[in-house]
Order: C-alpha cells, then sequence, then structure tokens
C-alpha cells in the first residue's frame, strides 16, 4: 500500500468512488461528493492540482454549517493499493502545533466503504506520520467522534494519546469530540547515513 500524490491518469478512479457514493468529507456528506465531482468535471487538471496547496493559496474551506474559514498549508495523498482506497489529509501551522478553532485537527482520513476494516486506514496513518514529522512537528492533534469507534482504534494503534474531551464549535454542531495527540519523536525519518571518511593512509 502506498500513499500517492493525487494525479490525472488515477483521477478516473477517484471519479468513480465518487460516483459510488463515497465522500471525500464525512462530515458534509453527499455535498462534499457532488461538490469534488462538479470540480472534477469543470477542470480535471485544476482539482488535482488543489489537493496539494503547502501555501495555502486555495480559496476558504467549506465548514459543515455551509460558512468558509481561511485555508491552512496542507495537502492531500490518495491511499493506493491496487486500486484506489481512499485519502489522507494534513494541514498545519508552520512553527507550531497549535491549530485555529475551525481546524478540528492536523490529518483527516477516508477509506471508501469496500476497502474497509482491512487495516488500510490504520497503515496509512503510519505512513502519513514520518511526514508530519519532517515539517518539524514534535506532534500532531488528531480528534474524531465519541462514536467513531474505528477512528478510535485507527488512532490508538498508531501512538494517539487521549488529551481532551471537548465541544466542536458551532460550525460543527457543537458536537462532542475526542482530541488525541501522537508524538512523532518515534516517526522521524531516520537520518541520512553519512559517508563514511575512509582512514588515512599510512605513509
Ligand atoms: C474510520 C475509517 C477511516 C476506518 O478505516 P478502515 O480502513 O476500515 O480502518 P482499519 O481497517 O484500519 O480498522 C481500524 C480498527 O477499527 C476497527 N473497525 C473498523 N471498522 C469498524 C466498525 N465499523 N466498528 C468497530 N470497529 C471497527 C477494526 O477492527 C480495527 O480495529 P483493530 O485495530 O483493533 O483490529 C473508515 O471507517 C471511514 O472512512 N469512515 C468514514 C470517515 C471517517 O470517519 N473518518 C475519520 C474521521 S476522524
Amino acid at each position: 500500500m502506498e500513499l500517492s500524490w493525487p494525479s490525472l491518469d488515477r483521477l478516473p478512479d477517484v471519479a468513480d468512488a465518487l460516483r459510488r457514493g463515497w465522500t471525500p468529507d464525512h462530515t458534509r456528506g453527499e455535498a462534499a461528493a457532488r461538490e469534488a465531482l462538479a470540480r472534477i468535471g469543470r477542470d480535471a487538471a485544476g482539482y488535482v492540482a488543489s489537493l496539494v496547496d503547502r501555501e495555502a493559496k486555495g480559496p476558504p474551506v467549506g465548514l459543515p454549517d455551509g460558512t468558509t474559514a481561511p485555508r491552512l498549508p496542507g495537502y492531500v495523498r490518495w491511499i493506493w493499493d491496487g486500486a484506489f482506497c481512499g485519502f489522507i489529509g494534513f494541514r498545519w501551522q508552520p512553527g507550531t502545533t497549535e491549530l485555529p478553532p475551525h481546524v478540528l485537527g492536523h490529518i483527516g482520513y477516508s477509506v471508501v466503504p469496500w476497502q474497509r476494516c482491512r487495516g488500510v486506514a490504520t497503515r496509512a496513518l503510519r505512513l502519513q506520520l514520518p511526514d508530519c514529522a519532517r515539517e518539524g512537528l514534535p506532534h500532531v492533534f488528531v480528534t474524531t467522534d465519541p462514536g467513531n469507534v474505528a477512528s478510535r482504534r485507527v488512532i490508538e494503534r498508531n501512538g494517539g494519546v487521549l488529551v481532551e474531551r471537548f465541544v466542536k464549535p458551532v460550525a460543527f454542531g457543537s458536537a462532542p469530540g475526542l482530541r488525541y495527540r501522537i508524538d512523532l519523536a518515534e516517526h522521524s525519518p531516520a537520518p541520512t547515513p553519512r559517508t563514511a571518511t575512509k582512514p588515512a593512509r599510512a605513509a
């Protein structure tokens, strides 16, 4: 399984998943799927390019109540295992682990219904964490709903520690949420080995 950068050649599988009823945003449901399909129909290349936005150049982000909020730097990768399995996304504020109130966590993911319960999300999060460490963050926050048992297991299997129960902002329906922290020290990419210096030859 790999985390694949969005590309035009793999886009038809993603569009197919959207048509089959998968939504990339479970808080916005079907509306998010319809919106993505419409964007793909209008400008496929633009849609693919918009998924990687490290400078937060894109338009404001849509929230579940229909309001919008400023975008953070971030990117989405497609979870690929011979076929499209879902996505995992990462967004962050450079230089801090803090997030604005409208961004519930650093990482979001969704697996297409027909690939669930195979360990896909657990492995995808494991693959994502070293790349979060590469951005210089000591830890990330991941939030989920108390009733989302599968997502809680995904986070816990990746070292997530429950730090608080909280109430989501009004734009998210003031629903209860769980905030986990995942320390990235053990996920830091291994340093590149230095080339061994040849011992000086004896004269
Ligand atoms: C949450 C989600 C990403 C999990 O994806 P997945 O690939 O099926 O997860 P995994 O196969 O890695 O399973 C993780 C764990 O959850 C368990 N699990 C999976 N589905 C479950 C379910 N419906 N009920 C209870 N447990 C479940 C698995 O048994 C596994 O437990 P284990 O580690 O103890 O064996 C997927 O259900 C999904 O896309 N849901 C909709 C979007 C969403 O909720 N995203 C998370 C937002 S925070």
